[in-house]
C-alpha cells in the first residue's frame, strides 16, 4: 500500500475521554470496532501487544529487523515504522485505518501492533494460534512516558499537569484503561495461552543481547552472529532517534518542541518526577491494585 501524505493532517480539538466495554477510550481506537472485533488474524501473525509506551517501537524494530532487516533495504529506507507495523485499533483521519492496513500488508509473518487489553483482543488471534509478543514496563516510568506522550500529541487527550494526570492513571482513567489491569491480564493470559512471549523494558534496557536471543529461541528463529550485532546497533536508543523511519518524527500531531517521541529511553527516570508523597500515595496504591504475586517489575536497574 502507498504511503499517504499525511504531513498536511491537522486535529481541529484533542479527543475527549469515554468509556468503551469498561475501557477509557477515544475514538480513534473504537470508530472502527466492528472490523476491529472481526479481524481476521492468520496463523504466521505476530501480534505485538503493549500498554502505551511500554517499548512498543522498540520491540516492533527488532522484530522488523529480524524477519525483514536483511533481504529488504527499501523497507527499512522508505517505510516508516507505523506502516510496516499496523496499530491495528487505529482510525485517525487521513491514514488508512490499522485494519486497512494490516489486511493490505504483503509480508508473511505480518508485525501487527496493539494497545487493547487482552480481553478485547479479536477472537480470531486466539483461533488460529498466532505469535504474541507482549512488552510490560514498570508503572512509574510507564506513566511518566505516558504523560510526556500526552503533553506532545495533540491526537490524545488532554493530559493536564502530572499531578492531574497521575491521580488519572492511578483511576484507570488514561486511554486504554489500568495499567495494572493490563499487564496481569496478558500476563495471565500465558497459563492458558503457550504462544505469548511476555517480555520487560526493564531486562532490554539491561541486556538487549539476551532479550533478542530469546525472541529468537520463541519465534524459532535463527540469525548468524553478524546479523545479530548489526540488529543490536540499530535498535540503541541513540540510533532509533536519529532514524527518521522509527522516530515519529513524521506524524504532523506530535510536536517535539514539547517533548520528542523518543524521549530519555531510561529504567528510573521517574525519579525526576514523582515528589515524596506523590511516591507514597503511588506505593500504597500499587499494593491494594497489584495482586498477581508472581508479576514483579524493576524500577530501577
Ligand atoms: P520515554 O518516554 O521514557 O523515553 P512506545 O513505543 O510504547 O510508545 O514507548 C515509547 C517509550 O519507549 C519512550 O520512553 C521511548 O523513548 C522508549 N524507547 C523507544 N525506543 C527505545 C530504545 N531503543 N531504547 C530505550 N527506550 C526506547
Amino acid at each position: 500500500m502507498e504511503i499517504p501524505d499525511i504531513s498536511s493532517i491537522e486535529l481541529h480539538s484533542r479527543p475527549k475521554i469515554f468509556e468503551f466495554e469498561g475501557i477509557s477510550m477515544i475514538d480513534f481506537f473504537t470508530k472502527n470496532w466492528e472490523k476491529v472485533k472481526n479481524f481476521q488474524a492468520r496463523p504466521d501473525d505476530i501480534l505485538i501487544a503493549t500498554y502505551p509506551k511500554a517499548g512498543t517501537t522498540w520491540v516492533s524494530y527488532i522484530l522488523d529487523l529480524l524477519y525483514f532487516g536483511k533481504d529488504d533495504p527499501e523497507r527499512q529506507s522508505t517505510q516508516p515504522i507505523y506502516m510496516r507495523v499496523p496499530f491495528l485499533e487505529s482510525c485517525f483521519p487521513g491514514l488508512p485505518s490499522g485494519t486497512e492496513l494490516a489486511d493490505n500488508l504483503p509480508t508473511s509473518p505480518r508485525l501487527i501492533k496493539t494497545h487493547l487489553p487482552v480481553q478485547l483482543v479479536p477472537k480470531s488471534f486466539w483461533e488460529q494460534n498466532s505469535k504474541v509478543v507482549y512488552v510490560a514496563r514498570n508503572a512509574k516510568d510507564n506513566v511518566v512516558s505516558y504523560f510526556h506522550f500526552d503533553r506532545m500529541n495533540h491526537g490524545q487527550p488532554e493530559p493536564g499537569d502530572w499531578d492531574t494526570f497521575l491521580k488519572a492513571f492511578l483511576e484507570g482513567k488514561r486511554v486504554f484503561g489500568p495499567w495494572f489491569d493490563h499487564v496481569s491480564g496478558w500476563w495471565e493470559k500465558k497459563n492458558t495461552y503457550p504462544n505469548l512471549h511476555y517480555m520487560f523494558y526493564e531486562d532490554m534496557a539491561k541486556d538487549i543481547n539476551g532479550e533478542v536471543e530469546r525472541l529468537c529461541a520463541f519465534l524459532k528463529l535463527s540469525r548468524s552472529d553478524e546479523e545479530k550485532e548489526k540488529i543490536i546497533n540499530g535498535v540503541q536508543f541513540d540510533a532509533m532517534k536519529q532514524n527518521k523511519m522509527t522516530n515519529y518524527s513524521t506524524i504532523p500531531t506530535m510536536d517535539f518542541k514539547i517533548s520528542p517521541f523518543m524521549r530519555k529511553g531510561k529504567v528510573g527516570d521517574w525519579k525526576n518526577h514523582f515528589t515524596v508523597a506523590q511516591n507514597e500515595q503511588f506505593d500504597e496504591d500499587y499494593k491494594q491494585k497489584m495482586k498477581n504475586p508472581t508479576l514483579n517489575f524493576q524500577t530501577e536497574i
